[in-house]
């Protein structure tokens, strides 16, 4: 008989804590201290912000980046640049965080959502073909946990409509797709660099692309529609100031030396892992495709069947965390069944439109079945360390479904009604 599961008084798998989260030394106290001392603070007056552009954008296989408040502001702002109208329609997957879809809104575009693949967990490119209309003007695909998402289908639906690819990348800081960075795949890519994410600076983000026109034009709407020949207060078109400052950059700059190796480690213990907890009946991770070269594992995915496992994935995600492994369940449910979706609140956006929709009985059964029941994530910064740490994640796994009998049993006595 095997040791008790911590969640009924055993001894934990794991009782010593993870890689924490951010990562930072003495490097980044350099920097921030040498941007405060030069007293050259904003993006216009230092040069940490234009380096960094530089170089994301260079290890990322694009001409240009553009570096910006956050991934949201990068998602809407490539929307605009890229002459979105009012009105036009933007395919989304429900299984994404919630800015995917509320930057088209903030774009004064209309969502529309197509159902993810079960297997690995990126738009279905059958559900985008069956999502397309006359109106449907782009496609954000999200590369979601750091797995490219399949964009030969997408841009191949894409090139045949003439329709804009913007890449969600904001879990995909340094992924590969058939050896190309994420962000230099389609036409304008959007990472985010918020405190979970694989780069951080706490919060930041930035567009990258190969076009020179839609460069030029994201960098004037981050700058107040200023241009590079026009005079401080000349603007020329509607924005705002999005610009990312100096101290942000500095620190970007410094997590950008460790990207490249921290994504190998990555890339590395999540394949390993992802090996190992595969073995276990009803246990199915995030399925890898040919075409991802580099996974990110900004998380690891992976669906728990009941059916075939013997507990729930509540029951499991609250036994791992006893154990010692951080983890949840993710999203609680699918993007269209967000109140702001159901309730169409818009604010200012969409209007004359938004009567016209409603995404009370949108179908997306896969993403819904992540949601309610089936999906778990575990956080990059888990698989970080060495290969024993993820053993620590593995032998947890297992321990639990040698005493999934037992879970399922609690679950059903106490678990479930004390939810
Ligand atoms: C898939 C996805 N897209 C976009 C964003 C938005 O990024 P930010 O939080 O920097 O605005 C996030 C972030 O949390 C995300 O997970």
């Amino acid at each position: 008989m095997s040791e008790p599961l911590a969640l009924f008084g055993g001894k934990p798998v794991r009782s010593k804590p993870f890689t924490p989260w951010p990562v930072s030394g003495k490097p980044e106290q350099r920097a921030l201290l040498r941007t405060l001392r030069s007293g050259q603070w904003g993006r216009l007056d230092g040069p940490e912000t234009d380096r960094f552009e530089q170089r994301f954008a260079e290890l990322h296989g694009c001409k240009h980046g553009v570096a910006v408040v956050n991934g949201t502001v990068a998602l809407r702002l490539a929307l605009l640049a890229a002459g979105i109208r009012a009105g036009e329609e933007v395919i989304v997957p429900p299984y994404t965080f919630f800015s995917t879809a509320s930057a088209v809104v903030e774009a004064n575009a209309v969502p529309v959502f197509a159902d993810i693949d079960l297997d690995t967990f990126n738009l279905d490119p059958a559900a985008v073909a069956g999502a397309l209309t006359p109106r449907t003007r782009a496609i954000i695909p999200v590369h979601f946990a750091g797995q490219p998402a399949d964009m030969r289908a997408i841009l191949s639906l894409a090139k045949k409509r003439k329709l804009l690819v913007l890449e969600d990348a904001a879990h995909a800081h340094g992924a590969l797709w058939r050896n190309q960075p994420a962000g230099s795949i389609g036409a304008v890519a959007a990472f985010s660099f918020q405190s979970s994410k694989n780069l951080t600076s706490g919060e930041g983000g930035i567009i990258t692309t190969n076009d020179d026109a839609l460069a030029e034009t994201c960098r004037s709407m981050h700058n107040c529609g200023r241009i590079p020949t026009g005079v401080w207060y000349e603007h020329h078109v509607v924005s705002g100031n999005y610009r990312l400052g100096e101290f942000q950059s500095a620190v970007l700059n410094c997590q950008l030396d460790r990207l490249l190796s921290q994504t190998q480690t990555r890339d590395r213990n999540g394949q390993y892992l992802a090996g190992r907890v595969g073995e276990l009946p009803g246990v199915y991770p995030q399925k890898r495709t040919p075409d991802c070269t580099r996974h990110s594992y900004h998380l690891f995915m992976l669906r728990i069947d009941r059916r075939a496992f013997g507990a729930p994935r509540t029951a499991v995600v609250q036994a791992l965390q006893a154990e010692g492994v951080p983890c949840s369940a993710g999203y609680g449910f699918s993007l269209p069944q967000q109140p702001m979706f159901r309730k169409k609140a818009f604010g200012p956006y969409l209007s004359g439109i938004a009567g016209k929709l409603d995404y009370r009985k949108v179908p997306c059964p896969n993403s819904d079945l992540l949601c309610k029941e089936q999906c778990v994530w575990l956080g990059q910064n888990l698989f970080l360390g060495r290969r024993t740490e993820v053993d620590d994640i593995g032998d947890a796994f297992e321990k639990i479904y040698e005493n999934r009998d037992a879970l399922d049993h609690w679950w059903e006595e106490s678990g479930e009604a004390a939810l």
